[in-house]
């Protein structure tokens, strides 16, 4: 039995490495894809951006809606840092510093989750409040896992 189940067990987790990476085709998938995410993040907190600073004017509808992408988006490139995905911007330090890279990954998401309530608050100052420490947050993170 026990020579059964060794074999057995290193195919599935074979498998498992291979599914977890194979959720793209290729590696420049992956880089494009979580470069693609951020890009269309930052779009959109800029737009947020604009209205908190005053550049623009503040419209309460626009800025839930803005929120709303940023909410979600912000849960997307973590997928795309699989193991083996080393390139792009990326420092190779994610893939060696995996618990603060994922710790700031969450602290984004919390952020924005704040940022949707503070949006739906319907008042500027609010949206002004939520957005000084999202911007932190993407610094946070760019200075210590983002090249120039
Ligand atoms: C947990 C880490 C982390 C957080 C938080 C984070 N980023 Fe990034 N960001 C990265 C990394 C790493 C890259 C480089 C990715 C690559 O080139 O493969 C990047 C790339 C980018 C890019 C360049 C995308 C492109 O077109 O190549 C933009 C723009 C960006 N981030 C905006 C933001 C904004 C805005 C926030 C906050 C709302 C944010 N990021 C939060 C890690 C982070």
């Amino acid at each position: 039995m026990k020579r059964l189940v060794t074999p057995t067990l290193a195919i599935l987790c074979a498998a498992f490495s291979v599914s977890s990476h194979a959720q793209f085709a290729k590696t420049e998938d992956a880089i494009k894809y979580r470069q693609s995410a951020m890009f269309i993040q930052s779009q959109h907190v800029a737009r947020l951006g604009a209205m908190a600073s005053g550049r623009a004017p503040y419209d309460a509808t626009a800025a839930v809606a803005n929120a709303e992408v940023v909410a979600q988006i912000s849960r997307l490139p973590w997928a795309g840092f699989a193991p083996g995905t080393e390139g792009g911007k990326a420092k190779p330090e994610i893939w060696k510093e995996q618990a603060k890279f994922k710790e700031l990954s969450e602290r984004l998401m919390a952020d924005t989750d704040k940022l949707l309530v503070a949006a739906k608050a319907g008042n500027l100052d609010a949206l002004k409040a939520a957005m000084g420490p999202l911007g932190e947050t993407c610094k946070a993170c760019h200075d210590s896992f983002r090249n120039r």
